[in-house]
C-alpha cells in the first residue's frame, strides 16, 4: 500500500516515515523543506527507503502527482511558529489553509482511491484548557486571562467569581477556542479535512497533538516549542527564559507516541471522522523541564524568570485521552525522563544556534511579549 506523508522530512513527520516503512509500507514524502527548519537542505535523517518529492503543498501540479497511487494521506505539513504566525500572517495561511485546500481539492477528484486521511492537529485549537472551581465544582472552559490581571503578575486563572480555577485534563468536547493565526490555521485544517472526508466518504481521522518534543525537533529554530528552546539555549551555555513565573503545565508527549497514535488510527475504523487528543495525560511546569534538562545535561544553569508573558499564552493545557484509549487503542509509552534523556543524547552532537534571542526581540517589538 502506497503512502504520502506530506511535510515528511520534518520532525514528527520523518519520525513517521521510519515507522510506515519498518511496518512494510511504501512511503513517499513531499515537503517543500522549509528554509527556517531545514536551511534549504536534505536532512540527514530523511529516509532513503521513501520517494521524495520536493514541492510546496501550494502547488496543485506538484501534489496531484504526490497522490497518483496513493491510498492513505498522512498531512504533516505545515508551519509551525505560533510567536511567528502572529506577524508572517499570509505565510501561515497560505502554507496551512490554502495548502490543506489544494491537498483536498486534489483528493476530491479521485474519492474513491483513498482508504484514510489523517491529519494532525493541535492542542493549540482549544485555548486554555479544562478547569473546575473548587468551591462550586463547577467545570469552567475559561477564555484568555486578561492584558490587567498579566500585568498584575496574576498568573493562575480566575473564575467570574475571584475564585482560582483548577487545571482538570481537557477533553474532545471542550469548545474550541484558538487563540493565534497558527491555532485558527489549525483549526481549520482539522475541520477542512473532517468536513471534505465526511462529504466524499474519505474515512478522516485528526490527530491533537499536545506538546510534542524528541529528536529530530528544528533546534536553530526559535519557534519550535520549549523542550527544544531551552536545551539550545541550556547547550550554549545560556540561561533558559522562562516567560510568567514557570508553574503553567503541559502534556509533552513523546514523538514516538505519536507515531504510535498516527498508526493506529491508520488501523482502526473506529476512529474515521473523528477528532482525538494525542498526549499524557500528565501535566509538567516549565519550571520542570528547565530543571531537567539542565541536570540531564550535567549543567548548573538555573533558569531565567522573566516575568514577561507572551500574548496568547495559555496557563495549564493537559489531554484527556479517554477517546484515544477507547477509539484508538492508544497507551503512552514514553516517560518524560526517558524521553528527555533521549532528546539530550541526540542534542549533544548538534551544533544548534540559539536564535531565541533574536526571536524574542522580534516578538518585543510587536508587543507580543510584554
Ligand atoms: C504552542 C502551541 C502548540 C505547538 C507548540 C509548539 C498553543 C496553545 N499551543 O504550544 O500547538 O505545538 O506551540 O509550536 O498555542 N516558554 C518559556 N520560555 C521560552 C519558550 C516558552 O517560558 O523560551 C513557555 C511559554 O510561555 C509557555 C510554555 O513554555 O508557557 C510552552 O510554550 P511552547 O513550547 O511555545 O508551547 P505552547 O505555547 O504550549
Amino acid at each position: 500500500m502506497k503512502v504520502l506523508v506530506t511535510g515528511g522530512a520534518g520532525f514528527i513527520g520523518s519520525h513517521l516515515v521510519d515507522a510506515l516503512i519498518e511496518k512494510g509500507y511504501q512511503v513517499r514524502i513531499l515537503d517543500s523543506l522549509v528554509e527556517q527548519v531545514h536551511g534549504g537542505k536534505i536532512p540527514d535523517h530523511l529516509n532513503k527507503e521513501a520517494e521524495f518529492i520536493r514541492a510546496d503543498i501550494c502547488d496543485a501540479e506538484a501534489v496531484r502527482k504526490a497522490l497518483e497511487d496513493v491510498e492513505v494521506v498522512y498531512h504533516q505539513a505545515a508551519e509551525v511558529g505560533v510567536g511567528q504566525s502572529m506577524y508572517e500572517i499570509v505565510r501561515y495561511v497560505k502554507a496551512n489553509d490554502l495548502g490543506t485546500a489544494v491537498l483536498l481539492e486534489e483528493m476530491t477528484k479521485k474519492p474513491a482511491q483513498f482508504k484514510k486521511l489523517i491529519v494532525a492537529s493541535s492542542m493549540s485549537i482549544y485555548g486554555e484548557g479544562a478547569y473546575r472551581n473548587p468551591k462550586t465544582g463547577e467545570i469552567v472552559y475559561p477564555q484568555l486571562r486578561t492584558d490587567e490581571q498579566l500585568a498584575n503578575h496574576q498568573w493562575e486563572v480566575m473564575d467570574k467569581d475571584g475564585t482560582e480555577l483548577e487545571p482538570i485534563p481537557t477533553s474532545e468536547e471542550k469548545p474550541l477556542f484558538p487563540t493565534s493565526v497558527y491555532a485558527v490555521s489549525k483549526q481549520d485544517q482539522e475541520q477542512y479535512c473532517l468536513a471534505v472526508g465526511r462529504a466524499y466518504k474519505i474515512p478522516t481521522v485528526a490527530l491533537r497533538y499536545f506538546n510534542v518534543y524528541g529528536t529530530r525537533q528544528a533546534l536553530s529554530n526559535p519557534y519550535t516549542g520549549v523542550c527544544a528552546i531551552f536545551s539550545a539555549r541550556l547547550l550554549n551555555g545560556q540561561k533558559p527564559l522562562i516567560f510568567e513565573d514557570g508553574n503553567q503545565t503541559r502534556d509533552f508527549v513523546h514523538v514516538s507516541d505519536i507515531v504510535q497514535a498516527n498508526l493506529l488510527a491508520l488501523e482502526k475504523e473506529e476512529a474515521n471522522y473523528q477528532a482525538i487528543n494525542v498526549g499524557t495525560g500528565i501535566p509538567t511546569s516549565v519550571k520542570e523541564i528547565a530543571q531537567m534538562l539542565a541536570k540531564g545535561l550535567g549543567k548548573d544553569i538555573e533558569p531565567e524568570i522573566v516575568g514577561k508573558y507572551r500574548e496568547g499564552d495559555i496557563r495549564h493545557c493537559v489531554a484527556d485521552i479517554t477517546k484515544a484509549r477507547k477509539l484508538l487503542g492508544y497507551e503512552p509509552k514514553v516517560r518524560l525522563e526517558e524521553g528527555l534523556r533521549e532528546l539530550l543524547d541526540w542534542i549533544k552532537d548538534q551544533k544548534p544556534e540559539d536564535r531565541v534571542a533574536t526571536a524574542t526581540v522580534e516578538l518585543m517589538t510587536r508587543n507580543l511579549v510584554k
